[in-house]
């Protein structure tokens, strides 16, 4: 399974989604490469990678042309590797819209290296920018994480109403495995109506786990560790696991696993 972490909007669990479920599959015995394609390189700091580290990253496959191979490195999480992002992608669509097929450059830097795992799970910047359809195209499937507040509607909308016209132009079909509600409030009534809303407007699209708002999830990232390795017992640790083993029943029915 080839999974992209998507959203418009920014700062809505994407990234925090990304690590965990990479860690809650790789706990569940798959081979798992967790791939940075924000230029934020939030995935790769919350994997402990410095902000001055100098190893290869996706900026030197997809600009360089370097092999993928090359800038593989393992984390310290047993069966997840990460390729991490780099600040080289920033400003960088310009150079890579003058490639041949620039919204396919990750799928084709990824062939070689994609049979040596079960999942691949992709980290995509907010927005629909050249990387973020760098994550589609490649992608067998995707799960839209959204936060329950009035205005979901319209940015759940807006990304279906402009992947529509993509989808065909790019030729990808990957598979909407599910909407996440994230940092879910359950002791406001405002979120507990928003959430009933999605639910009945999206029906079985979402996903039954949510997330709660839990500052463990918040925090574990400053230390470059998941949420399982800083704290296991937390509601959010709790959370993932349900969503991982969510997603890994959808992704086998979807043949995508
Ligand atoms: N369930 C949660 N509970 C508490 N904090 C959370 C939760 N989910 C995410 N956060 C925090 O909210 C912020 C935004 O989350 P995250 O970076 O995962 O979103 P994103 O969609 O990747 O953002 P961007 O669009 O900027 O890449 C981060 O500081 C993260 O630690
Ligand atoms: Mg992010």
């Amino acid at each position: 399974m080839i999974l992209s972490l998507v959203n418009v909007k920014g700062g809505v669990g994407k990234t925090t989604t990304a690590v965990n479920l990479s860690a809650t599959f790789a706990a569940s015995d798959l081979k798992v490469l967790l791939v940075d394609l924000d230029p934020q390189g939030s995935a790769s700091f919350s994997l402990g990678v410095q902000r001055d580290d100098e190893g290869a990253t996706l900026a030197d496959v997809l600009l360089g042309g370097a092999p993928a191979r090359e800038a593989v490195r393992a984390s310290e999480v047993p069966g997840l590797d990460l390729l991490a992002g780099s600040i080289g992608l920033a400003g960088a669509e310009l150079a890579l819209a003058r490639k041949r097929a620039p919204e396919r450059l990750f799928e084709r830097a990824l062939k070689p290296i994609r049979s040596g795992y079960d999942v691949v799970v992709m980290d995509c910047p907010p927005g629909l920018s050249i990387l973020t359809l760098n994550g589609l195209a490649a992608a067998t499937g995707y799960i839209l994480p959204v936060v329950p507040h009035d205005l979901v509607h319209e940015a759940l909308d807006r990304f279906f109403d402009a992947w529509e016209g993509l989808e065909e132009s790019l030729d990808a079909r990957p598979e909407l495995l599910g909407i996440l509600l994230n940092m879910v409030d359950k002791r406001t009534l405002l979120t507990e109506e928003m959430v009933r809303q999605i639910r009945k407007a999206y029906g079985r699209a979402v996903f039954r786990s949510e997330i709660p708002i839990n500052v463990r999830l918040a925090e574990a990232p400053a230390y470059g560790m998941s949420i399982f390795q800083y704290e296991r017992w937390s509601p959010g640790a709790h959370a993932y696991r349900l969503l991982g083993a969510e997603v890994l029943r959808r992704a086998r029915k979807a043949r995508l696993l």
